[in-house]
């Protein structure tokens, strides 16, 4: 299992020195799309539910809300390998790598940027994806989907909807590291950010 992950991750670039570079160029890149897209929602969130409580039932007149927070889901794949499991008929392992999917080439328009418009259609209407599974999928798919979804949700934009999150003072955009704590998960580091009130 180690060695297998361990390739995969090498297959993917850990450890090697121009991974540094690379990751770099992408935070610079991010920081400027997080902060349009941030624009975008927060315009979305003020014109459909203005300043009262969001409730789960908003979602769907928020697609472009919506597609962000899938996207966000997709990009970060924050579970690249799921859980393994062993097919009752014989016993073969089996173990999903959701990084497979979740970047897949063949399914995404542009699957290494964050690009939420691979959950909009041309009219800005919601579109559900098949290879949007950070969930996994089958009968032993995760529990929790429903309770984390409704989480991400409320979380995501009822502190949109009060705050404008920046870095703290004398801290510049571009230095903020994002790249993910690397471990069985892909972890956010902790970060020092200011949330300053919208009203
Ligand atoms: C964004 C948050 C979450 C993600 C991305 C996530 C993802 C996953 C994935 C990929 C699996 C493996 C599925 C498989 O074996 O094929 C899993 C399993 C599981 N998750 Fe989650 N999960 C999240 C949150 C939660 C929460 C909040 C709960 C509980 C309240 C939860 C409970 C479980 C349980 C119980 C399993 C094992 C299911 C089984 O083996 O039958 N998860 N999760």
């Amino acid at each position: 299992m180690r060695r297998f992950a361990l390739s995969n991750l090498r297959d993917y670039g850990m450890g090697k020195k121009a991974s540094e570079e690379k990751i770099i160029e992408e935070i610079q890149y991010l920081i400027k799309v997080f902060e349009s897209h941030e624009d975008q929602v927060q315009a979305e969130l003020s014109r459909v539910v203005g300043s009262r409580q969001v409730r789960a039932e908003d979602r769907m007149s928020l697609p472009f809300t919506d597609a962000v927070i899938h996207e966000t889901q997709r990009f970060a794949n924050i579970l690249p390998i799921s859980l393994p499991h062993i097919t009752s008929t014989d016993g073969t392992p089996v173990i999903p790598l959701l990084t497979s999917v979740l970047w897949d080439e063949s399914e995404w328009e542009k699957p290494n940027t964050f690009h939420p418009a691979h959950f909009l259609d041309k009219d800005g209407k919601f579109v559900k994806r098949d290879a949007f599974m950070p969930f996994s999928a089958g009968r032993r798919a995760c529990l929790g989907e429903s309770l984390a979804r409704m989480e991400l949700f409320l979380f995501f934009t009822s502190f949109l909807q009060r705050f404008r999150f920046t870095p703290p003072p004398g801290v510049k955009e571009e230095d903020l590291d994002l790249s993910p704590a690397l471990g069985f998960t892909l972890q956010p580091t902790s970060h020092e950010l200011c949330a300053i009130s919208r009203q």
